[in-house]
């Protein structure tokens, strides 16, 4: 347990994933907005690392381990007092794609027990503390999965379906959490350009080119503010919504 806590009058965020790519510009944004909280990651920062912004502090974890997430979400609590936003971004990619005739077993597995499991499990272990919790704050679970939960891209099955299941991860502790005013949603990026997509960005630039309305990649910030206007209630009288940050692809269109 940490000697110092942190004071509460600030609404209370975790963010998983929260040191690289878009979880790192939601951690920003939550800060520009008032929010203290904890950054989760696999990863401890490195030197490169910028720091983290005023209120936030580092905890380190694989959130495919489920059974450490007590632990942590308790020195959390600890620290800060109560949570009031859990921002499920921690996710993996499938690096190589692989054909759905190809999948191995074990690297099922591993991508499921990340987007999947962690996800699921994070959220029960947050949802129970705030329900037994007061806060002064709006309070939400939001978990970002991906267009991939749409589209049947089978050269990254067990991506596709592990973000699939976000969407039902979010109905479900929607519907369980909406007598306690926590309000759970799903963000869904198209592509946006990070660490992730790097190695992929020439084949993206082309898919943004020919398939994305507003004809350009979405960055970090674009997910970030969406995230933090649900984490801040902005969309009022509304819960267990999937909300696209995806440049216009579901809008249906034959060319
Ligand atoms: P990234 O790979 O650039 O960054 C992911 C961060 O999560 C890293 O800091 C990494 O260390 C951390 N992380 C990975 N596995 C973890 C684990 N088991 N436990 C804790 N932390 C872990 O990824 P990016 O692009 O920022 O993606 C963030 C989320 O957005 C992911 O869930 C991804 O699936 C989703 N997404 C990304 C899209 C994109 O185009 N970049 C599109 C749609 C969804």
């Amino acid at each position: 347990m940490s000697a110092e806590v942190v004071s509460t009058d600030r609404p209370v965020a975790v963010v998983t994933g929260g040191l690289r790519g878009i979880g790192r510009a939601i951690v920003d944004e939550l800060s520009t907005n008032g929010f203290r909280g904890a950054c989760v990651d696999l990863i401890a920062p490195g030197a490169d690392d910028v720091p983290l912004p005023e209120g936030f502090r580092f905890y380190q974890l694989d959130i495919a381990a489920v059974h450490d997430h007590g632990s942590v979400v308790d020195r959390i609590v600890a620290d800060f007092g109560r949570i009031d936003t859990l921002v499920n971004n921690a996710g993996i990619a499938v690096r190589p794609p692989t054909d759905i005739l190809d999948v191995a077993p074990e690297d099922f597995d591993r991508s499921l027990n990340v987007n999947l499991r962690g996800t699921f499990f994070l959220s029960q272990n947050v949802a129970r503390h705030m329900v037994g919790a007061q806060s002064p704050h709006y309070r939400s679970i939001v978990s970002i999965a991906s267009m991939a939960a749409h589209i049947a891209s089978y050269d990254r099955a067990q991506y596709a379906i592990g973000k699939a299941a976000v969407g039902k991860i979010t109905q479900l502790f929607a519907a369980r959490l909406a007598v306690d005013d926590i309000h759970v949603h799903e963000v869904r990026p198209g592509f946006i350009r990070t660490p992730m997509t790097a190695a992929a960005a020439p084949r993206i630039d082309d898919l943004v080119a020919n398939s994305v309305p507003l004809r350009r990649w979405g960055t970090p910030e674009d997910v970030a503010r969406t995230v933090t206007t649900l984490a801040t209630g902005l969309l009022p009288y509304t819960t267990g919504e999937s909300i696209w940050v995806a440049g216009g692809v579901t809008i249906p269109q034959v060319r």
